[in-house]
């Protein structure tokens, strides 16, 4: 019988919606190329034109109605016109923190043929997966404000690091670095964060007696920043803070070709609810409307979701479009020295996909 995938689309803001129907080009021609599954797209006008329309990014019972689907799409979320503590909170964050998409999993891997700013480094050098905890943390939203717009006005942002989200977002990273077996680096700030962070490595330091076939390492984050500059290839499997990892993963993408680039998945490990694939970039308004925005990260967000489903051997081969898209160099967008619009680059990829 024929698998039907249930996809929520939210294309969002700027450049969202222009990377997103590249995308669900992509997943279409996979299904059809494939045979044995299909999508049903249903797509979502939220986000900021809905917001200065309705007052909220989304229905009251938005999250409610994303919960049926087997996975939500996302292109981007951001526009100058509405304060960003708001759009992303009550769009963004909120369907992170609902769905408990606890794993931002992230790949930063230097592909053949992408544009890498660092001397003397090859594609074996830059070959990392981050698990970014993606639930609490840095971005629990706990805090206050307090006498506003007085002389003694103070604002207090509180991390929130629970025993239950450190534990499995590192086991998390522990099965995947057994299962690939690959070496692990933690990336955390204990000589300063004196609760939060002692805590994380602590944590980390037990879970790591359960992995004892699994080589770990331990960097401060500022030490790793400069290593993922200055020694890339140290690093494979990278588990980190909510913070840390949204950092870490821009500079992740500027060393491995580029925003365009970039895909995440926000998982869902117990599928108890669904998971959200993305582009980690944002919506770009620098080049929005324009047909500049390079789709490839969204792409490769699409294979993310396809080997969710289990389709790995699409998702492999999506990935290795890409790469081949960027060896042969024909139709690329600006951001990475071609001129293609757009979608001249969607359509390309799916020509080439006949070709799988
Ligand atoms: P950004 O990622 O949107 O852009 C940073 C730079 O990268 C810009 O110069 C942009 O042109 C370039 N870029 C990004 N994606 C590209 C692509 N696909 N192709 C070519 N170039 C690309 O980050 P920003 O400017 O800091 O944020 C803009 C807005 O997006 C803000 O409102 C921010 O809050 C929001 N944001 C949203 C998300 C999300 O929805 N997941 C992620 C990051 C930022
Ligand atoms: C990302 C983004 C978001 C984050 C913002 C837009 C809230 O930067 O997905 O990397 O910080 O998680
Ligand atoms: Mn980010």
């Amino acid at each position: 019988m024929m698998d039907t995938y249930k996809i929520a689309v939210i294309a969002g803001d700027g450049i969202g919606p222009e990377v997103i129907a590249e995308g669900i080009k992509v997943l279409n021609k996979a299904a059809e190329l494939d045979g044995g599954f299909r999508f049903e797209f249903t797509h979502f006008p939220w986000g900021c034109d809905y917001y200065l329309k309705n007052g909220e990014m989304m229905p009251k019972d938005g999250i409610e109605t994303l919960s049926k689907f087997d996975a939500i799409f996302l292109g981007a979320v951001g526009d100058p016109k509405v304060p960003d503590h708001i759009s992303l909170w009550d769009l963004l964050l909120i369907i992170r923190k609902s769905f408990d998409q606890y794993i931002n999993l992230r790949p930063v891997k230097l592909l053949k043929g992408a544009p890498c700013p660092l001397a003397g480094v090859g594609t074996e050098d830059i070959d990392m997966t981050f698990i970014r905890e993606n639930s609490e943390g840095e971005y629990a939203g706990s805090g206050a404000w307090l006498y506003k717009g007085k002389p003694n006005e103070v604002v207090i942002q509180n991390g929130v690091f629970s025993r239950m989200g450190c534990e499995r977002v590192i086991r998390y990273a522990f099965e995947l670095a057994k299962k690939e077996k690959k070496t692990l680096t933690s990336i955390s700030k204990g000589n300063a964060l004196n609760y939060s962070m002692v805590f994380w490595d602590q944590i980390f330091a037990e879970v790591s007696k359960e992995y004892p076939e699994v080589e770990t390492h331990k960097l401060l984050v500022d030490a790793a920043s400069m290593f993922m500059v200055k020694d890339p290839k140290r690093f494979q499997i990278v588990v980190t803070s909510n913070l840390f990892g949204d950092i870490l993963t821009d500079l992740g993408a500027a060393i491995a070709g580029g925003m365009g680039l970039a895909a995440g998945a926000n998982l869902n490990p117990e599928r108890k609810f669904p998971s959200m694939f993305e582009p980690i970039h944002g919506s770009a308004p620098d080049i929005a409307g324009k047909g500049l925005a390079d789709p490839l990260a969204t792409i490769w967000a699409a294979a993310q979701m396809l080997e969710h489903f289990g389709r790995e051997d699409w998702g492999k081969k999506i990935v290795d479009g890409i790469e081949t898209m960027l060896c042969e160099r024909k139709t690329l967008t600006p951001d990475l020295g071609g001129n293609s619009s757009t979608s001249e680059v969607g359509d390309a990829f799916c020509k080439l996909m006949e070709t799988f």
